[in-house]
């Protein structure tokens, strides 16, 4: 059969017939990579046709997506309350993070839905090994090791299955494109064709997506632009917790983080993941401080690490994981300016206990405290936990949902907790947690530090 070629951007999808260094649609570099199709017709399967029909908007009902439990509640409260019918989900991750493990979970746990498990990357025998150890007998569960995407989608045509996971997109091969599965050209064209396989027969799809080494899903970037979720499993390998993330749902907030441990047997949900975050935790050691962040409607509490010595560079070596890295200078600075210590010559390595990724302000004046405690080599209480945002003249900021955090921190134990002065309506403290409230950072580094 006689090909055509024809370029498209990864950035925007853009397609032209002539290659350039830019693409013509969004003015990206380098972006345009070939795509060849069959002449005379898409490589994409033609889905059963059906003219849409515009429709009046006080006609439309708005009865809420039909949704449905994956049957573990953290990917629930990840997916935004379910999964929504006909929706494609795309996970994320590492190699042996366990996302695999988690899907083939799902389908244990999923009563009465037809599911069809198509796998690139493990034998049938496999499957079931895996199936049995993680306590998984599907009565309605098929499992179909295929990696040719025609044969994929003839099969879902003839099983018609309520759910179908794809193990994973990098190894769907669609043999009218002569490049190798995993390249952007076939990743974009597989995934396509079964969005639109699944929009047009109602199948709940979830695909696993390989990462890069940069951490994005590897792939053409309209991938995300696809799909309708777009979920990343994350996690030390060596550590035996995970979060899962959503970086992109269309049905719901993406602020909801799932957590999950690994067991033996499989994937354990966390519900109250802050135990298990501070476990371990050094006590009365200089350089640590708890804070309390919101994700999503969970308060969870963190260990923040700080490391301050001086520095034998020219320019100092800073370096944070866990903490965007331009607000740890930006506390560094104000540390300094407005905290009274010097710090500007010191190296500085802040850490996040647990993976997480803190991208609250709230998380700001346990930060400064972990700094201020590791350069005066002074503990913060092991009792101690702080709340509040830092403004750049120094003064501690009022932060949201403060009682639920303050709940949260006794909860776990804490006996006092550093919180902003200055807060909206009244405030009361849970039994047992004694309040500390600060105006400035220095007044927050004097009463906790001296
Ligand atoms: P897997 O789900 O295969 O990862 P992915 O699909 O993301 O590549 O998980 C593989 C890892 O999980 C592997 O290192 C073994 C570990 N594991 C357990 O610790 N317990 C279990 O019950 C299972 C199934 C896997
Ligand atoms: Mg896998």
């Amino acid at each position: 059969m006689k090909t055509k070629t024809t370029f498209f951007c990864t950035e925007c999808g853009n397609e032209t017939a002539k290659w350039s260094g830019k693409c013509p649609a969004c003015g990206a570099w380098n972006t345009l990579v070939e795509s060849e199709k069959a002449r005379g017709g898409s490589s994409v399967r033609p889905a059963a046709v059906h003219r849409p029909k515009p429709q009046r908007l006080d006609e439309v009902d708005t009865l809420e997506e039909a949704r449905f439990t994956t049957g573990i509640s953290e990917f629930d409260r990840v997916l935004g309350g379910g999964a929504v019918r006909g929706s494609m989900v795309l996970i994320g991750g590492a190699p042996g993070i366990g996302k695999s493990t988690l899907l083939m979970q799902m389908c244990g746990k999923l009563n009465g839905e037809k599911i069809m498990y198509v796998s690139g990357e493990e034998s049938q025998r496999q499957l079931k090994m895996r199936a049995q150890r993680l306590g998984v007998n599907g009565g309605e569960l098929y499992i179909l090791p295929e990696t040719r995407l025609g044969e994929i989608l003839d099969c879902a045509d003839e099983l018609k299955p309520d759910v179908m996971i794809v193990d994973s997109v990098q190894t769907l091969y669609n043999s009218d494109i002569s490049s190798a599965p995993g390249s952007v050209s076939q990743v974009r064209e597989c995934t396509m064709s079964i969005m639109q396989m699944s929009k047009s027969s109602g199948i709940t799809t979830f695909v696993v997506g390989h990462i890069n080494k940069d951490g994005a899903i590897a792939g053409p970037k309209v991938l995300e632009h696809m799909v309708d979720c777009v979920l990343y499993f994350e996690g030390e390998r060596t550590l035996s917790h995970r979060i899962l993330r959503a970086a992109k749902n269309r049905f719901g907030s993406t602020n909801e983080i799932g957590v999950f441990e690994m067991l033996d047997n499989g994937l354990r949900e966390v519900e109250n993941p802050s135990e298990m975050l501070l476990s371990g935790r050094p006590v009365n050691i200089p350089g640590t401080c708890v804070a309390c962040v919101m994700e999503g409607s969970r308060p969870i509490l963190a260990e923040i690490q700080a490391l301050v010595t001086p520095s034998t560079y020219s320019s100092p070596r800073r370096n944070s994981n866990g903490i965007d890295y331009n607000r740890s200078y930006l506390l560094m600075a104000v540390i300094e300016k407005r905290g009274g210590l010097s710090v500007s010559n010191c190296d500085m390595y802040l850490n996040v206990i647990g993976g997480l990724e803190l991208d609250e302000p709230a998380a700001d004046l346990a930060t400064v405290l972990a700094i201020a405690s590791s350069h005066l080599d002074r503990p913060v209480g092991s009792d101690v936990a702080a709340v509040g945002e830092i403004g750049l003249t120094g003064e501690i900021r009022a932060v949201n949902s403060l009682e639920q955090r303050l709940k949260e921190v006794a909860r776990l134990g804490f006996k006092r907790c550093v919180v902003p002065a200055h807060i909206r309506g009244e405030l009361r403290a849970p039994d047992g947690l004694e309040l500390m409230p600060v105006r400035s950072v220095r007044e927050a580094i004097a009463s906790v530090l001296y």
